[in-house]
């Protein structure tokens, strides 16, 4: 019997291309290369499965110019801003995308923005490379001291519980923003804010790890940063379009964020250029999940969701 035909949108790691081309007729990306909505309508033609990422946007467009034969799409990243769920579910195709197995790499990619932005890690390695360097020094990049700071976390997830876990060997004392109040044995003894007006002014360290969409759309804009402590250390792992970049660069120029670390940007891979000629923010390239153990279990989940989706089964991991 034929095997299904799908689509992996990019690269994806050697030990999940070997599974799906194992169950699959699998159209891979060996050039990696990018990939427009008009080339994955064109490459899924004929594809009962679209494996894809988080750099492509499956907009409404999109969605309702795939083929009939597309049944599931799975994104290989929790977040799933970038489909149209609710045009895909109309369709009748299956979303499903990746919780849990990138929490641990994402809090740690977020824990490393708060100790890189608030100890100048990154001013510190250029200084290095720069050549320039003359020995230590008594008053050299004085940063912040983390440990014992209040951090605030916007969006208590999965993964802004993993941060607070961390947090927590530091000494820091975790307060957060969500919805809703999270149960005790999830909370942990970190305190909750149900207004940005008792949240905010207390964030000497403010982590973003709430997920995309509408209702968090520029959260981090003027009027709550200007609700930080001065000087407020300020880092986003999560999605680029939680910060208006025009109200934070203009906060890291005055001294209101004295540190920023930023792993997404809105509009990656483009960069706002406010971003670039700043010394007191570190940029990493949305690195977030980018471990080989994280990406293989990330993989293997999408490719989970796809098998269940073919066999007629429901997947644990559907978000329509
Ligand atoms: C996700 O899963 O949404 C991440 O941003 C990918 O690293």
């Amino acid at each position: 019997m034929a095997k299904p035909a799908l689509l992996i949108t990019r690269r994806v790691p050697p030990d999940v291309e070997a599974r799906a081309v194992r169950d699959y007729d699998a159209r891979l990306n060996p050039d990696d290369l990018p990939r427009s909505g008009a080339d994955l309508v064109r490459l899924a033609q004929g594809a009962a499965a679209i494996l894809c990422c988080p750099a492509e946007q499956l907009d409404a467009a999109t969605i309702a110019a795939l083929p009939d034969s597309v049944r599931v799409i799975a994104t290989f990243s929790v977040g799933y801003d970038h489909v149209a769920v609710a045009v895909a579910s109309a369709r009748g195709i299956v979303v499903c995308n990746t919780p849990g197995v990138l929490s641990v790499a994402t809090a740690e990619t977020a824990m490393l923005l708060v100790l890189a932005a608030a100890r100048r890690a990154g001013e510190g390695e250029r200084l290095v490379r720069s050549g320039q360097w003359q020995g230590w020094a008594p008053t050299q990049l004085l940063g912040t001291q983390v440990s014992g700071k209040r951090l605030g976390i916007f969006g208590m997830g999965r993964i802004g519980r993993e941060l607070a876990r961390m947090a927590r060997a530091f000494d820091m004392q975790v307060h957060y923003r969500d919805q809703a109040r999270l149960p005790a044995e999830l909370e942990q003894g970190a305190i909750f804010h149900d207004s940005d007006e008792s949240f905010l002014p207390g964030c000497e360290v403010l982590s973003l790890n709430a997920p995309g969409g509408e209702s968090t759309y520029h959260w981090l804009n003027a009027e709550r940063i200007a609700l930080l402590p001065r000087g407020a250390v300020v880092v986003n792992a999560a999605r680029g379009a939680l910060v208006d970049d025009a109200a934070l660069t203009a906060a890291l120029q005055s001294g209101q964020v004295s540190y920023g670390g930023l792993d997404v940007y809105d509009g990656e891979p483009m960069v706002n250029p406010g971003y670039l000629g700043l010394q007191n923010v570190v940029l990493l390239p949305h690195l977030g999940s980018a471990t080989v153990e994280t990406r293989n279990a990330m993989g293997f989940l999408a490719l989970d969701g796809i098998d269940a989706v073919l066999a007629g089964r429901t997947p644990p991991n559907v978000v329509s």
